[in-house]
């Protein structure tokens, strides 16, 4: 009696233990069970936004850098300033300037809350977006991962100790994704996201103003002065640069044809040709496309993963923007 006790209560300790390694790591298709849709209604949801609005795509692939690249991939990115809370927000930090879209997420959670309630984590949303955005922009279809939960915190104080800035040096930017798991080839392949979306005057005019840069190419830094014309842009006024002139659109290897014609837009994509250690994967990346997605998609994946919250850390928020009530 007493051993038959003990041998149930050894089997189910194994089941328990089980079923929580089960649910303390990602998965492929971590919500079959749960949520079986999940994955197919945030690609819906995603769709429709590209048709409606093309750079809610180039959002969602900005999303994902700026939310694993901060410690975690745990949708801390989206929260909204809140006294009550006690949330500072992230989108207010100078290096997540120019993020755009956040409220579309709210379209992509409604969805899915109206089908499963308290099911899928944001930071999922912000995995799964992103690797649908980049399939909508041309880009490879991306296997990623999910069951990801959401933080309670956000890390607006220390935003700055992880996105490197426009001009920092091509040793810094490196060592910040090797600290992630990202090798060089995979940090060349990343910065061709910067072959979507758009760079705002105030990340460019160090190039122009006084004196141009004498790395780019004249033609384009007419180019540039015409679209940034004062060394000192009103950050309200919109001005920018699109990354890509010729295909802005489409998440392809134009970005890296550029950088070897001297049409970089920011220092630290230009820097990547400059330098002896990166230099080889721009020249392979400029020839061959499908190697360029190849290493992008495997570099995504690396991010898209870091030091998520899993198992019972961290929360499913009802609302993006805002913790659940506590
Ligand atoms: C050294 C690393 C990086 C730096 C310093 C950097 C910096 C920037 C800057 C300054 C902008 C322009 C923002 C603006 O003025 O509106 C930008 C745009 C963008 N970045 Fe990065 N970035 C980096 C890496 C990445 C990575 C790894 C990704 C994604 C995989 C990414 C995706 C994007 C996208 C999609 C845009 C266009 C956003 C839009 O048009 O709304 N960036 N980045
Ligand atoms: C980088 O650019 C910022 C403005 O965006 C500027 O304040 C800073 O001095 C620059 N840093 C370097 C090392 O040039």
């Amino acid at each position: 009696m007493c051993f038959h006790f003990y041998i149930h209560y050894f089997l189910l300790l194994l089941l328990l233990n089980q079923s929580h390694l089960g649910a303390s790591q990602l998965d492929l298709n971590y919500y079959s069970d749960s949520c079986p849709n999940a994955e197919t209604i945030v690609k819906e949801e995603v769709t429709k936004l590209y048709h409606k609005h093309g750079n809610t795509a180039v959002s969602w692939v900005r999303n994902l850098f700026h939310d694993c690249m901060v410690k975690s991939c745990d949708a801390s990115i989206l929260l909204d300033e809140d006294q009550t809370s006690g949330i500072e927000s992230e989108k207010l930090s100078s290096r997540n300037f120019g993020m755009r879209n956040f409220k579309y997420i709210n379209t992509i959670k409604e969805a899915l809350e109206n089908e499963c309630p308290a099911t899928v984590s944001c930071a999922d949303i912000v995995a799964l977006s992103a690797r649908d955005g980049v399939e909508l922009l041309g880009g490879p279809r991306i296997e990623m991962k999910t069951g990801r939960k959401d933080s309670r915190e956000s890390y607006a104080a220390v935003v700055e100790d992880f996105l490197p800035n426009h001009n920092d040096t091509i040793s810094l930017v490196l060592s910040r994704f090797q600290a992630i798991g990202v090798d060089q080839e995979g940090t060349v392949a990343l910065l061709g996201a910067h072959s979507v979306g758009r760079v705002h005057c105030v990340n460019l005019v160090n190039r122009l103003y006084p004196t141009v840069d004498p790395t780019l190419d004249p033609d384009y830094a007419e180019y540039l002065k015409r679209r940034c014309p004062t060394p000192d842009p009103d950050p309200n006024a919109v001005e920018y640069a699109r990354n890509d002139l010729e295909t802005p659109m489409v998440l392809d290897n134009m970005f890296y044809k550029h950088l070897l014609s001297h049409e970089g837009l920011l220092l630290v994509d230009q820097q990547l040709a400059s330098d002896p250690s990166t230099l080889p994967f721009v020249e392979n990346m400029a020839a061959d496309n499908t190697y360029f997605h190849d290493q992008f998609a495997r570099a995504m994946i690396i991010m898209s993963e870091n030091n998520p919250l899993i198992g019972d850390q961290g929360e499913i928020r009802t609302h993006c923007s805002r913790l659940n009530a506590s």
